[in-house]
């Protein structure tokens, strides 16, 4: 069986009424169609719970992809404690700021300097803007990352749900690399000892890596690692303006285990720890991060 997911703008206004969250993709031109191929059972599931709110089912598909998509990507964000974590977190908390290697140190503060020079000539990090930045014939090896830049970036920043930060080279216009932050919260209700200054609700709030990707052809020479002390550096600034506790990040699995590895080494000689319960999430606290970009512990 095979459902065609397209719907029309009225149709939306009907979900609205049904109690479904009313998308803002309703005012995008619907020109994209997605196939789903499915069997009786799901087929009969999803007929009779369209027909139960009087929908039409592909209106009922389009309003379930996207809240579940909402759903996961807040997951993605959103980080419980267990007992072994909170042990892990609160040792980091404790701990004397020291990246276990040297990479962490080995860069200037990115921001501080407007332009850095690199092998491949001076390089900016700059906010993504779609109308200027050239992301076409961007490629890091690993499709979803891709992808995202691709497709995803510009409206996930419209839509104020992460920024995305660029690497190019002075003056041109072509994108060698890209990292995409959010906020997020980690549930410290684990923490035997409460961090100072944390509210009762036991949610601090983070700094969320989501994306960090290097072009191929620009990869080995620094770039990622300038990117990183780029969210250093705006970690730094957030946990001054509104907040925030620790760095957190899902090592990707895109390539198999060995490529896992290499990134969770990569991260890990920044500062990075894993958690006990998801190895493949990683956190630094603020307090690593400040003595990297070479701040007082503290903000005052
Ligand atoms: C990981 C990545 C962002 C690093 O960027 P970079 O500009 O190559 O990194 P730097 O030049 O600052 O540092 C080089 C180090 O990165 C690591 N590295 C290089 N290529 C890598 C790769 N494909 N995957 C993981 N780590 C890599 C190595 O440790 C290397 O150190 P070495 O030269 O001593 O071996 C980049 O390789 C990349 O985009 N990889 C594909 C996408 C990806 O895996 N992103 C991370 C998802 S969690």
């Amino acid at each position: 069986m095979t459902c065609n997911a397209t719907c029309t703008t009225w149709a939306l206004k009907e979900i609205a009424h049904a109690g479904f969250h009313q998308s803002e993709l309703d005012s995008e031109t619907q020109s994209r169609t997605t196939q789903i191929r499915h069997g009786d059972a799901l087929g009969d599931l999803i007929a009779r719970a369209a027909a139960s709110l009087g929908l039409d089912k592909s209106v009922f598909l389009r309003a379930a992809i996207e809240r579940e998509a909402s759903r996961v990507l807040e997951a993605a964000s959103r980080h419980v404690l267990t007992k072994d974590d909170a042990a892990r977190f609160a040792s980091a908390l404790d701990a004397a700021p020291a990246p276990t290697r040297a990479r962490g140190q080995q860069r200037k503060p990115i921001e501080r300097v407007s332009c850095m020079p690199t092998e491949i000539g001076d390089l900016r990090i700059e906010l993504f803007d779609p109308a200027r930045h050239d992301r076409a014939g961007f490629a890091c090896g690993v499709d979803r990352l891709d992808n995202y830049l691709k497709l995803s970036a510009k409206k996930q920043q419209k839509d104020d749900m992460t920024r995305v930060y660029v690497a190019v080279e002075d003056g041109q216009a072509i994108i060698l690399g890209y990292h995409a932050i959010n906020l997020g919260i980690m549930n410290v209700d684990e923490l035997a000892k409460r961090p100072r200054g944390a509210p009762d609700h036991g949610e601090l709030p983070i700094l969320f890596l989501g994306q960090v990707a290097v072009s191929i052809s620009a990869q080995g020479r620094g770039i990622g690692s300038i990117l990183m002390h780029h969210v250093f550096e705006k970690a730094c600034r957030i946990a001054e303006e509104a907040g925030c506790f620790a760095i957190v990040l899902d090592v990707m699995s895109d390539g198999g285990e060995e490529a896992f590895k290499r990134r969770q080494g990569w991260y890990a000689d920044f500062g990075f720890q894993p958690f006990a319960s998801t190895p493949a999430r990683m956190f630094m606290t603020m307090k690593q991060v400040r003595a990297i970009v070479g701040e007082p512990a503290e903000a005052g």
